[in-house]
């Protein structure tokens, strides 16, 4: 693992290098340190879960170095979000809006909106511009820690799963608490997870600040029973053998060696990579959830790393059809 000074143009496009192959960076940002994929690599944005050890797959920030850049994310930003757009940004202010197509599944995990945030830092905005493109980032802690405001913890509690750390200096984490979250519906603002810009500050700027719970929206994943099934139900089988409905899709881990009798396969992962099978999990679901299926077979695979954070998802989309 290597720890290089962020603000040294070699170490940005180090940096810029590991993220185009397909790596994880952590960066430091005005807020906490994030641990950075490339957005549109899903199975780079996997190693963020395995190496954050994630019991599931939580939606991740979307960082941008440029305002413009949330019409490409975004389908929809309601007027409160351009004013608060207008005096937060950049900074620590995540803004959950509709995504377009072209956010990946596990980026979202799943949903139809993606968080967005324009981090202040110079470090983080000097790599996101160099990158040129969003990066997707968790705080760089593994899953019940706290988030790291020095590039010492990042290295101490992700260790050398991270190849390398961009330090942000004194100047780093200002903040020192994650951003401040909000959503908008019907011309208000819910804030979703209280953070480093307060709910008084945000009154100044949109009319109605509201708490999210206060209004009865749920819109945090993991929170409702079968928030991530398919339309039609799923059944997790342990192999091929369970199959009984031929007009049915069959979502295999590994190889569908068996010849399964199903209209539609998709394999996970023809070699056991976990890392490979999040990266296609949610996209593969979303194939096999087709009109012409009476019924999606989902194949059990080890409730290890990041086939816990599977296996938690099949398990909830399989709940729809039994409670
Ligand atoms: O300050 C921060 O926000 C830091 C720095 C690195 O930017 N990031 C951070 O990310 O705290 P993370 O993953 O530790 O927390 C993000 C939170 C999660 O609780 C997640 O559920 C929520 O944001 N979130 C992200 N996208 C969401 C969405 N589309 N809908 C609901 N919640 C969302
Ligand atoms: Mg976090």
């Amino acid at each position: 693992m290597e720890v290089l000074d962020g603000f040294e143009r070699s170490s940005i496009e180090k940096a810029v290098e590991s993220l185009r192959k397909g790596d994880v960076v952590a960066f430091p940002t005005e807020t906490v340190y994030g641990l950075g994929a490339d957005v549109e690599n899903p199975y780079a944005v996997a190693k963020i879960f395995e190496i954050k050890k994630r019991p599931k797959f939580d939606p991740l920030i979307v960082h941008i170095s440029d305002k413009e850049w949330v019409f490409r994310i975004a389908d929809l930003v309601p007027p409160e979000a351009t004013k608060l757009i207008d005096r937060f940004w950049p900074g620590p202010l995540t803004l959950i809006l509709k995504k377009k197509d072209n956010i990946p599944g596990i980026v979202t995990a799943g949903l139809g909106t993606v968080g967005i945030r324009m981090p202040s830092h110079p470090v983080a905005h000097d790599l996101i511009k160099s990158f040129n493109g969003p990066i997707a980032a968790p705080s760089a802690n593994p899953f019940g820690y706290m988030s790291p405001t020095k590039a010492h913890h990042v290295a101490k509690l992700l260790g050398e799963n991270v190849p390398l750390i961009l330090d942000g200096g004194e100047s780093a984490c200002s903040f020192g608490l994650e951003s401040t979250i909000v959503s908008f519906r019907d011309g208000r603002v819910y804030v979703h997870r209280h953070g480093a810009i307060s709910f008084e500050e945000l009154s100044r700027v949109a009319r109605q600040v509201c708490e999210k719970e206060a209004a009865g929206v749920c819109e945090s994943p993991g929170q409702l029973p079968y928030h991530y099934a398919p339309g039609r139900p799923l059944k997790i089988v342990d192999s091929a053998d369970e199959i009984e409905i031929a007009k049915s899709s069959f979502l295999a881990f590994t190889t569908a060696d068996k010849n399964p009798p199903s209209k539609y396969v998709k394999v996970l992962s023809p070699r056991g990579d976990m890392r490979e099978a999040a990266a296609n999990f949610f996209a593969s679901l979303i194939e096999l959830d087709r009109e012409d299926v009476d019924i999606i077979y989902a194949e059990r695979m080890p409730e290890k790393g990041l086939g816990k954070a599977i296996m938690e998802r099949l398990k909830k989309a399989s709940k729809k059809y039994s409670i």
